[in-house]
């Protein structure tokens, strides 16, 4: 099978995003054990290229885009216009839909992304779904009981919004979220 994406986008994007959130770090499971902030949009960009496989009429290269660049705008000093000159106007509308306005109250800003992201073509939500994958990955250690569960709901909504654009995402998303806060 001919893969729907390609290498050269791929590192055309990462390298980017790498100079993007140079110096940024979050912190892992354990506290005082920081990764750097690229290891994140590589594992949203990595659960894109396996779903890719189920969706041969997907445009991968702007999925694959679009995951690495998924914070760019939302965390970084990186413009909308610097991304569409650089990678096209979908890639660049996909990263928009996928960040967060924040003129928005903060409680209003998930709902008003992901009725944004809806309005972009599927590729922009295979992105959703592998970010949340990726962000149930572990509980930061600082967040409270009820943090955990807001975000949990959060992750419910989201595989509800968006699950139908990819089986194989919502599957493993509905998964992490089984699993998410069950420390017992
Ligand atoms: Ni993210």
């Amino acid at each position: 099978m001919i893969p729907n994406w390609s290498q050269d986008k791929y590192v055309q994007a990462w390298d980017f995003a790498c100079l993007a959130h140079r110096g940024q770090t979050y912190t892992g499971e354990t506290d005082g054990v920081f990764y750097e902030y690229i290891n994140h949009p590589a594992t949203v960009a990595m659960e894109v290229i396996h779903a890719l496989a189920q969706h041969p009429d997907y445009q991968g290269d702007v999925a694959v885009q679009c995951a690495l660049l998924h914070d760019t705008l939302e965390d970084t000093a990186t413009t909308y216009t610097q991304l569409r000159d650089i990678f096209g106007q979908p890639v660049a509308e996909g990263v928009k839909a996928l960040s967060k306005d924040t003129s928005l109250p903060k409680a209003a800003q998930m709902a008003d992304s992901l009725q944004r992201i809806r309005q972009q073509p599927h590729e922009v939500w295979l992105v959703k779904l592998a970010d949340r994958i990726s962000n149930l990955q572990y509980i930061p250690p600082h967040w409270s009981v009820e943090k955990v569960a807001a975000y949990r709901q959060e992750a419910q909504l989201i595989l509800a919004t968006l699950g139908e654009a990819s089986p194989v995402l919502a599957q493993r998303l509905e998964a992490h979220i089984r699993c998410y806060g069950n420390t017992g």
